[in-house]
Formats: structure tokens, sequence, C-alpha cells
């Protein structure tokens, strides 16, 4: 409910309006551990479990103490928080640690590069743009290459040790019964064809159901057509590819790919060859999809990924910002995944949910320096967020990585609980899915239920809400569905989760799990 004010309401009240129709639009006025915090009519404070935990950006619980005292040191000590364009030992500090800490988990020395941001989207639009000056770069070089190689050719030409042929014009696709001829004629051919392939835009690559942000270019990368369709025209495209089906990939390249045509001198002919043209600038890939309903990659699907990209040399961008730091017992969900990432990109519980950060990491392979000169933000790489992500590091290492193995622990007891709902209610949830403390919990559609409310709720879209909207008023507890499935719950809590709060979520789940089963709509919170 809109709080009573004179103020006018400027700050998204459409979207207030919206989440008050499934009573989701409440205060909180306080945030500790896994608990949000609301007030009742007479000002006391009403504890919210909280299972959306900041969609990920509290694994280790809302307002921290380490983190908040950090904070407070940071502050007090009055550290640079604005001094861009001089030495940042701290950003080193973590971008050595961060090295550490995959070197580890994937088994490789390679030193991966480090530029950071201050949000998720940001560290992806980074990745693209850092992608697409590397594409360029090459695209250059093999332009430069195939004009060295017209010239060459030229002068065999003129020097009478080299003719255009029929066999010539048939390797060039062109009309092979003409009798040959001008070289001019067909290096002007060739130009033609390759200047095309040379003026197209860059493509990308990302699954179904991808999430990877909702910026000019990263939300053409984001699989909902609702978030991406209106903005289509500001940035490159994407193909999107169907989840665990690898033969699509083939058929996707087999329609995008091009060919440039390079000419060489071959037993007195001149001789037409095919060249393999980098029409893919990245292939981006969640290891766990979050915003698209907590779908785990298989281990099979990553490899064909990965051999995929490979062989048409096209870097894999990992997006860990909600997977990552920790929240699946690994900094890396896909190390256990065995995906190896030529970049990845980390953010949420990177700020230990107090500092706004991210970062994105390049393989030494594939990085490009000249990159550090043309990308920047006045926010990035600063000093407080840089000691706090330090500190969130340095809080997931601690006792030889007791907080990973705590996320694993919490999360198997989590997802035992939503287990033993779900085989309770076999005909109302279809299926549990996630890893560690990134759960999900998928219920069959209802629009077809005796019950008008929850058919309507199933029919207008907000179906996942209303029940968030009931566990909320009921139960006091803080989930939502992902948004581009309305039918999976998410469940992201912080990996201080007690068994009571894991008791509380049970019982709600199945209360909510009889209302669906007994299609009795009028037993949900009015909100
Ligand atoms: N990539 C992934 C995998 C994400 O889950 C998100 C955000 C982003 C990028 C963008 O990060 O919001 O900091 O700019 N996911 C949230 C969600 C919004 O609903 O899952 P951001």
């Amino acid at each position: 409910a809109r709080p009573e004010t004179t103020e006018p309401e400027l700050a998204e009240p459409h979207l207030r309006a919206v989440l008050d129709t499934a009573g989701l639009a409440v205060e909180y006025v306080r945030a500790q551990d896994n608990t949000l915090f609301r007030l009742d009519e007479d000002g006391t404070e009403i504890p919210v479990t909280d299972f959306a935990g900041g969609y990920g950006s509290v694994l280790l619980g809302h307002n921290r103490p380490e983190i908040v005292e950090r904070a407070r040191e940071l502050l007090a000590s009055g550290t640079p928080v604005h001094a861009q364009f001089s030495s940042h030992p701290y950003a080193n500090r973590l971008a050595a640690e961060l090295n550490r800490i995959v070197g580890r988990e994937l088994g490789t020395d390679e030193p991966y590069f480090a530029i950071f941001g201050n949000s998720g989207a940001e560290a992806v639009e980074a990745a693209i743009k850092h992608a697409e000056m590397d594409r360029g770069m090459r695209l250059a070089a093999l332009r430069a290459e195939l004009a060295r190689h017209t010239a060459s050719v030229r002068a065999a030409v003129a020097a009478g040790e080299a003719e255009v042929t029929s066999r010539t014009l048939a390797g060039a696709g062109l009309d092979a019964t003409a009798p040959g001829g001008d070289f001019e004629t067909l290096a002007a051919e060739l130009e033609r064809h390759n200047a095309e392939l040379f003026a197209r835009p860059p493509l990308f690559l990302s699954l179904e159901g991808g999430f990877h942000g909702k910026l000019a270019a990263s939300v053409q990368l984001t699989h909902n057509e609702g978030y991406r369709a209106p903005f289509k025209a500001l940035a490159a495209q994407a193909r999107f590819v169907p989840r665990e089906r690898p033969e699509a990939l083939k058929e996707i390249w087999a329609e995008e790919r091009g060919t440039l045509r390079d000419v060489r001198v071959f037993e007195g002919h001149v001789e037409v060859t095919e060249r393999e043209f980098p029409a893919f600038c990245a292939f981006l890939v969640e290891p766990i999809q979050g915003e698209g309903g907590i779908h785990v990659l298989s281990e099979e699907f990553a490899a064909e990924i990965q051999r995929f990209c490979a062989s048409i040399a096209c870097p894999v961008i990992v997006d860990e910002i909600q997977s990552g730091m920790g929240r699946t017992g690994a900094l890396l969900a896909s190390a256990r995944i065995g995906l190896r990432g030529d970049y990845y990109t980390l953010a949420k519980t990177l700020g230990g949910g107090v500092a706004k950060t991210s970062v994105m990491l390049v393989r030494q392979a594939w990085y490009r320096e000249e990159f550090e000169i043309v990308h920047s933000s006045t926010f990035a790489k600063d000093s407080f967020s840089c000691h706090i992500a330090l500190k969130v590091l340095e809080l997931l290492e601690a006792d030889g990585g007791a907080a990973y193995r705590r996320a694993a622990e919490r999360g198997e007891a989590l997802r035992r609980t939503l287990e033993s709902v779900a085989a309770d209610f076999p005909g109302v949830v279809k299926e549990v899915r996630g890893r560690g403390l990134m759960l999900g919990v998928e219920f069959h559609d209802q629009s077809g239920s005796a019950s008008p409310a929850l058919r309507e709720a199933a029919a207008g879209g907000l179906f996942g809400y209303v029940l968030a909207g009931h566990l909320l008023h009921r139960h006091a507890i803080r989930t939502f569905p992902t948004a581009s499935a309305l039918n999976t719950l998410r469940f992201e809590p912080s990996l201080l989760l007690s068994d009571a709060e894991i008791a509380r979520l049970d019982g709600g789940l199945r209360d909510v799990c009889a209302i669906m089963r007994d299609a009795a709509g009028e037993r949900l919170a009015a909100g």
C-alpha cells in the first residue's frame, strides 16, 4: 500500500501499483542477516525471512557485521573513493586474489586481466565491448593480409607468372564457362564480396532463457522478448540457442557463417581460396540460468559449447553474476560443470551487499590492453568497492573455505525440503532445480484450475507474484518468481539460513501447494 504522504509519486509509481496488485509493494525498513523487517500499523517490526536475497547479492547476509565494520573503517579513515587515473593497488590486489581462487578452481595458471565496473549489466557490456574490439582487430589484420595477397598476385600476373583461368573463376564461385581473363575484374569482384562481409554487424550467441542485463547492448543478449524487442535497433543482435540442443549450434553456424575470398598463385593459375569470416563476436552463457527459471547447464552441453566455440575462434563469456561468488559451493559455478570461460563476469555478492561493484575477467590469450585506454567509468575500480570485495573474498576463503562448504550444505538442506514438498504434491510441483543456494521450484500451469482466482492469475501473467504475495502476508517469507518463468519460484537465501527458516518455508510452500491442489484460490491472502 502507498504510504500516507503529500509528495507526488514519481519514482516508478506504475511498478509500485503492479506490485500492489499482488500485495508485494511493502516497505522494508531494516535488513539483517537473512531477515528484512517491515512495520505493522503500530510501527512494530515484522521480520520477513528473505529467500530472494537481493536476487543473489547477499550470500553473506544483509549488513554482514564484518562487512559493515570494514565499510565504517574505510569511510572513517578517509579512503580515496574518487581517485581516477592514478595507481590502484587495492584493485590490483583484488584482481590477484580473484585470479588465485579462479586458478585454483579451474586448475590453470593462465592469468585473467580484470576490468572493473559498477553493476552486473555493466560488466557484461564491458565484456561485449572487449570481445568486439578484439574481433575488430582480428578483422583489420585479416583485411590487411588479404590486401597483401591481392597485391602479390597482381604482381605475379603482371610478370606473366600466373593467369586468371576458368579454374580460377570456378574457385571464386563465378561463371566457370567464361574463358578467364582480367585479374582486375576478378579482384574487384572479390573485394565486393569481402566488403559485404566486413560491413556485417557482430553477431552474438546466447542461450534461450538467458539473462545478461538490461542495458542497451546486454539486453539484446537477454532472451526475454519483452525486455529486448523494444530496443532491438540500439545494438548488435544475438542468435538464441535452444538449451541442451547441441545440433542447434551447427545449424546456426551454417546459417550465419561467412567465407572471405583470398587469392594465391598455384601452378601458374590465380587461385581463389576461402577463409572463415569471424562472424561471431562471443557466446554468452550462464552456468545456471537465474532469471530464466533456474536451469543448470549440463556438463555435456557445456563441453559442446566449449568445443564449438574453440572450433570457430569465438570466445566464451561465462556470466557468473548470479551463480558465482560462492553460492553453489565454489567461487565459479561453471568450474564444477567443467566449463572454462575466456571471459567471466562477476557482480552482486562481489560487493558484499553493500558496495555496487562488478568485474569482467579476460583470459590472457584473448586480452587486448588497448581496451584499458578506451573503457572507463567514473565510479569503477574505486577504493571503497575494491576493499569491500577483498573483505568478501576473505570471508569466503576463511577457514579453508568454510563459507563455500556452508553454502553447499545449506543448499542441500533447502533442496531436501523443496523435494519433500514436491514429493507430497506431485500434481502441483513440476520440478525442483538448481544447485547450492540457487534453487527453483516450478509449478504446473494453473490456467486450467477450477479456481477462478488461480486461473486469472495464471492467465494474467502474475501467477508466481500472487503466490509470493501469499507467502509474504501469511508466512512472512520473501521470494519471487523469476521474471521470465512465472511458474518458477526462486530461492537464493544467504548462507546464514537456519533450519527454523527452512521449516517456515516448508510450511508456507505446503500451504500454497494445498491451495493449488484444492483449487482453493479463496484461501489466498488478499495482500
Ligand atoms: N547477468 C546475470 C546472470 C544476472 O542474473 C543479472 C541480473 C545480470 C547479468 C545483470 O546484473 O542487475 O547488476 O545489472 N539479474 C537479476 C535477476 C536482475 O532478476 O536475476 P545487474
